[in-house]
């Protein structure tokens, strides 16, 4: 029987919609409790000791940037197999970007083709911990450490994830994560948030998205606007309530695709002895995957690519770099239905479909 199956699905309830009506009803819509609240919790499950609210994760990568005095002359290592946002950033204050290729088989940043690329130009690293899974840290960190630059997380997709039992992003000298709608931590909207140890960069970016103030009227540096509001405070704390169980059924899912999908012909993702993944998105590998996504999609499934044109192939960012691991994978990775509230039934009906179409 043909089933319907939604390649991610949002969470609302009663709490969430008392929350919403709790700062309708309060009159303070920036800047008051909700977010501070949000962020001693966000800050407690990272394991870090603080957390700025900010309107976007590509506004986290933004200010990190440039709370790290980052700009033109400096070069900025990146992945290519990422949301373009991990790298426009850097390129919007004038930085070089330099593209690393990936590790085939975790598809983050391989920390060999980083040492290769170290420059005395370098000044920051974002290494991005992809579809969940946390990149290799402690080499990164240890070539950040003897090189001399910073370590600015993109934990976008891995809210909850850890490295050797240590949160994503308290990993770095600083992390951004996505509120945006299908994350694992959604604010049912935009938003976005910046961790750090480092109380020197919590001031910085804290005025950076406030307008460079420290008081109604005193602007003591240039900043804008990258606040982010009390309703989606509000929700983003209500979210982030469910994130170790949702994250939990998540890889449960992952589990159960596991076993129904080991077969020849279908790569399944791998999980680093020293990573908790946590499956934003669940991602195999296929010949023929622009087939198989049509024939998916005749079958009422959902997918999805991540990514099929790398950043370093965009118009706008385009490089004459060769990124052989990256270049491959690209025509081959499929991201299948992945979300906390998938059934049984449901992940049993996409992998016997997948397999329908593999084993032909
Ligand atoms: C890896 C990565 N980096 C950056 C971003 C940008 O986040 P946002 O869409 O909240 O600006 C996203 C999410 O979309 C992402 O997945």
């Amino acid at each position: 029987m043909k089933m319907r199956v939604n390649l991610s699905k949002m969470y609302v309830d009663e709490n969430i919609r008392q929350a919403v009506n709790r700062v309708l009803n309060s009159s303070r819509y920036i800047k008051g409790q909700e977010l501070e609240n949000f962020e001693r919790d966000f800050a407690g499950v990272c394991g870090t000791r603080y957390a700025v609210g900010v309107s976007s994760g590509t506004s986290a990568i933004l200010l990190s940037l440039m709370a790290l005095g980052i700009g033109a002359g400096d070069e900025v290592m990146v992945p290519s197999l990422t949301f373009i946002a991990t790298a426009s950033p850097a390129r919007f204050l004038g930085a070089e970007l330099v593209f690393a290729d990936i590790d085939p088989e975790t598809y983050t940043l391989d920390p060999a083709d980083v040492e290769k690329k170290i420059t005395p130009r370098t000044r920051a690293i974002i290494p991005v911990h992809l579809y969940g899974h946390p990149c290799n840290m402690d080499i990164i960190n240890g070539l950040a450490k003897k090189h001399n630059f910073y370590v600015i997380e993109d934990a976008c997709q891995a809210h909850g994830a850890a490295y050797k039992g240590k949160m994503t992003g308290s990993l770095g000298d600083i992390a951004c994560f996505s509120f945006f709608p299908s994350k694992n931590v959604t604010v049912l909207g935009d938003g976005g948030m910046i961790t750090t140890d480092n109380p020197e960069l919590v001031k910085k970016v804290s005025m950076l998205r406030d307008q460079g103030r420290t008081q109604k009227y005193l602007h003591e540096i240039l900043g804008l606007n990258f606040r982010l509001s009390e309703i989606h405070a509000a929700i983003g704390r209500e979210q982030l309530r469910h994130l170790q169980e949702w994250n939990g059924q998540r890889r449960k899912n992952a589990a159960q695709y596991r076993a129904l999908l080991n077969r020849p012909g279908i790569v399944t993702p791998v999980e680093r002895e020293w990573a908790k993944h946590v499956y934003h998105m669940y991602v195999i590998r296929v010949k023929r995957r622009d087939e198989l996504a049509s024939y998916l999609n005749e079958n009422g499934i959902e997918t999805g690519i991540h990514y099929p044109v790398p950043v370093h192939r965009q118009p706008c960012l385009k490089s004459d770099v060769r990124l052989p691991v990256t270049e491959e994978r690209v025509d081959e990775i499929l991201s299948l239905p992945m979300h906390p509230f998938l059934s049984e039934d449901e992940v049993d009906y996409v992998a016997a479909t997948v397999r329908s179409f593999v084993e032909g």
